[in-house]
């Protein structure tokens, strides 16, 4: 076990594909309307990573079938594609996409509205975002990774959300997942120091009640217990000298 720091040549690389990852967000955002169905941004997001000569990372990932998780309110991450999932007004959809361009992946999500949603899952979304962003405020030599994880948690529980326990955020770089976890729950001052070229893939998963999950029968789908709704935000993050920079944006 050991975390593989990068330089900045490497960070340089992988921002590239955080590039790509982030167009193909914002153009399945576009496509999350009415009527759509979660397939319909897997093909537009297929063909547009292929396009910009970068390769899906999730698809064939242990044996996971698409380029992208769509996870429709219940569901909290890892949700298949599929024809018949059609979104309606009202829903909030999580997309997550990784990519690999010239042996670096990034990975990000982002969770929308399909057309306009409740007060309430408006601010669910909010805090979720809000929450990352102050996790990657505390992504600096020095701190440690306890630092952000309370960061997360703090922000998530101050609002009356829960954070998911069984799913964490990950070290990047040639590969999806390295070390080190990155959990959304923690104590200021716990875990590893962070070091100069450590990234980081951040990604706060919260309920909007109870904070337990389980598996669906396809083994990927992750939903809330209770099936309160639920929103997931991810960035991957560079530590470097000059404080954090945020990959995928
Ligand atoms: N962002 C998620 C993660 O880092 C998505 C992985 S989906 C998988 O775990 F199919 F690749 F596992
Ligand atoms: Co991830």
């Amino acid at each position: 076990m050991s975390i593989k720091l990068k330089e900045p040549a490497q960070i340089e690389k992988m921002r590239r594909s955080g590039r790509i990852v982030r167009q193909v967000l914002d153009a399945c955002a576009r496509l999350a309307v009415p009527g759509a169905s979660t397939m319909d941004l897997e093909r537009a997001a297929e063909r547009q990573i292929r396009d910009l000569g970068a390769t899906p990372a999730f698809k064939g990932y242990r044996g996971y079938p698409c380029v992208l998780c769509t996870s429709v309110n219940q569901e909290i991450v890892h949700g298949i594609p599929s024809a018949r999932r059609l979104l309606k007004a009202g829903d909030i959809v999580s997309i997550d996409c990784g990519v690999v361009l010239d042996g670096y992946y990034a990975d990000a999500a982002i969770t929308v509205p399909v057309e306009d949603t409740s007060p309430k899952l408006q601010k669910l979304m909010q805090v979720t975002r809000e929450a990352l962003y102050q996790a990657i405020e505390q992504a600096r030599v020095g701190n440690s990774l306890g630092d952000l994880s309370s960061a997360v948690q703090q922000h998530v529980e101050a609002n009356g959300f829960s954070i998911v326990r069984e799913f964490v955020g990950h070290g990047i770089g040639t590969e999806l997942h390295e070390e080190p976890q990155v959990p959304n729950f923690g104590r200021r001052g716990d875990g590893l120091p962070l070091l100069e070229g450590m990234v980081l893939a951040i990604e706060p998963m919260v309920n909007a009640g109870r904070p337990g999950a389980r598996l669906l029968n396809d083994n990927w789908t992750a939903v809330t217990e209770d099936g309160s709704y639920s929103a997931h935000f991810e960035h991957c993050v560079a530590v470097t000298k000059n404080g954090p920079l945020i990959l995928t944006e």
